[in-house]
């Protein structure tokens, strides 16, 4: 039997002795906002808090992780409504598939707890560990400054759409298809 503080909430665990965080978080608890990605320590997917600080869930047996407070990202939005952090990747578009976004958010949270005014090798340094195989990164840098107040958003014009053709709106006759 193990004890877990996720998110400000306490539980009790029968856990194997090689459970690792991950799985307790994913399959015991249900908190799948914390990804499995590599599931050995190379892509930062299953990042956490723990007491503030972004550690490798995949990569920290459940047991260890007793009398840690671990938060995840379904825990990091406050009583005032989602963190600075989630806020700003939002108003940036710092996203694409969301995979990596959890654990991206963790830790710049975590970078943010130490260092409130990063510059921007400190924050490509923090993220260093969570790969995104989607953005290219410039939002996501962009984000954190965001949410350390250290800029606003970058303003791009819209893309004016195309107008369809008046044929699209039409509800068009199924063909039937030759073998
Ligand atoms: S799933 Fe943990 S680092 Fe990739
Ligand atoms: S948004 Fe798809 S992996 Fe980062």
């Amino acid at each position: 039997m193990i004890r877990l503080s996720v998110n400000g909430e306490q539980h009790q665990l029968a856990v194997q002795g090689s459970r690792t965080l991950l799985e307790a978080l994913r399959y015991d608890l249900g908190l799948t906002g914390s990804k499995q990605g590599c599931d050995k320590g190379d892509c930062g997917a299953c990042t956490v808090l723990a007491n503030g600080e972004a550690i490798l869930s995949c990569i920290t047996l459940a047991h260890d992780a007793q009398g840690l407070e671990i938060t995840t990202i379904e825990g990091l939005a406050g009583p005032q409504g989602l963190d600075p952090v989630q806020r700003a990747f939002a108003d940036c578009g710092a996203l694409q598939c969301g995979f990596c976004q959890p654990g991206m958010m963790l830790s710049a949270r975590a970078l943010l707890n130490q260092c409130p005014k990063p510059t921007l090798p400190q924050i490509q340094e923090a993220l260093s560990g969570n790969l995104c195989r989607c953005t290219g990164y410039t939002k996501i840098y962009e984000a954190v400054q965001v949410a350390a107040g250290m800029r606003t958003p970058s303003q791009r014009a819209p893309v004016p759409s195309e107008r369809a053709a008046a044929s699209d709106s039409k509800a068009q006759t199924v063909k039937e298809i030759a073998p």
